[in-house]
């Protein structure tokens, strides 16, 4: 199956796609962890990105899109994907509905994870994530079993610097004005799902989103 994962930042995308691709082996693809792959390499794209992530910004489409036909056009998405952070925009949407015809592959499924910005700000300032694999925990809800280390690849768990309190404000407003149409225009599509992704932990938003998706 092919799913895109919507929410606005904080929501939970990552920690879904986590759970999901490892019970169904679909990659997680993650343009958030791919700019941020591209900001420790230090190289020139990942240069150009920073300073819009940094200031909660969204990096420009043509970059994204350009991104994204390389990832997708890769043999391991053969049987399935689940995208998370992408499409963010009317025209990064409109984009991947081209790309995949030309791929000869289709959209399954649309998730979007509902969750209110108190319940973000509480999530984010709690957020930690590993430096080198991406993995998310959570200081309180999520805890890594060694502090610090990722369960994962043993790397080390930092905040990231767009967490700040103000540039999440800024981030679920850019949510808001830029992604939030998205929901509109998959419900035309009829492949949306909303699922309440406020309260019962990350496992029974998980299940939710696995019972809505079979
Ligand atoms: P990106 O990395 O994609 O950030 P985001 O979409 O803002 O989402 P987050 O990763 O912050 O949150 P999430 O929904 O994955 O939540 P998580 O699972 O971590 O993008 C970063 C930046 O890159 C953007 O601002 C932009 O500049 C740029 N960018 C990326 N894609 C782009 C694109 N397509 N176009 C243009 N620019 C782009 O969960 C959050 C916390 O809550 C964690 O600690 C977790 O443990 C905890 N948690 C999760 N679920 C639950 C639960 N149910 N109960 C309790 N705690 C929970």
């Amino acid at each position: 199956m092919n799913i895109i994962l919507l929410g606005a930042p904080g929501a939970g995308k990552g920690t879904i796609a986590q759970k999901m691709s490892a019970a169904l082996k679909w990659p997680h693809i993650s343009t958030g962890d791919i700019l941020r792959q591209h900001l420790r390499e230090g190289s020139e794209l990942g240069q150009m990105a920073k300073k819009y992530m940094d200031a909660g910004q969204l990096v420009p489409d043509e970059v994204i899109i350009a991104l994204m036909e390389d990832r997708l056009a890769k043999s391991d998405c053969d049987a399935g994907f689940i995208l998370d952070g992408f499409p963010r925009t009317i025209a990064q949407a409109e984009a991947l509905d081209n790309l995949l015809k030309k791929l000869e592959k289709r959209l399954d499924k649309v998730v979007s994870l509902n969750v209110p910005l108190d319940i973000i700000v509480d999530r984010m300032s709690g957020r930690i994530s590993c430096k080198s694999c991406g993995a998310v925990y959570h200081t309180r809800n999520m805890p890594s079993l060694k502090e610090g280390i990722c369960d994962r690849c043993g790397g080390e768990l930092i905040t990231r610097i767009d967490d700040q309190p103000e540039t999440v404000k800024k981030r679920y407003q850019v949510y808001e004005e830029q992604t939030a149409p998205l929901i509109e225009y998959y419900r035309a599509k009829k492949k949306m799902i909303e699922i309440d992704g406020r309260s019962g932990g990350a496992e029974e938003v998980y299940e939710k989103v696995k019972r809505s998706i079979r």
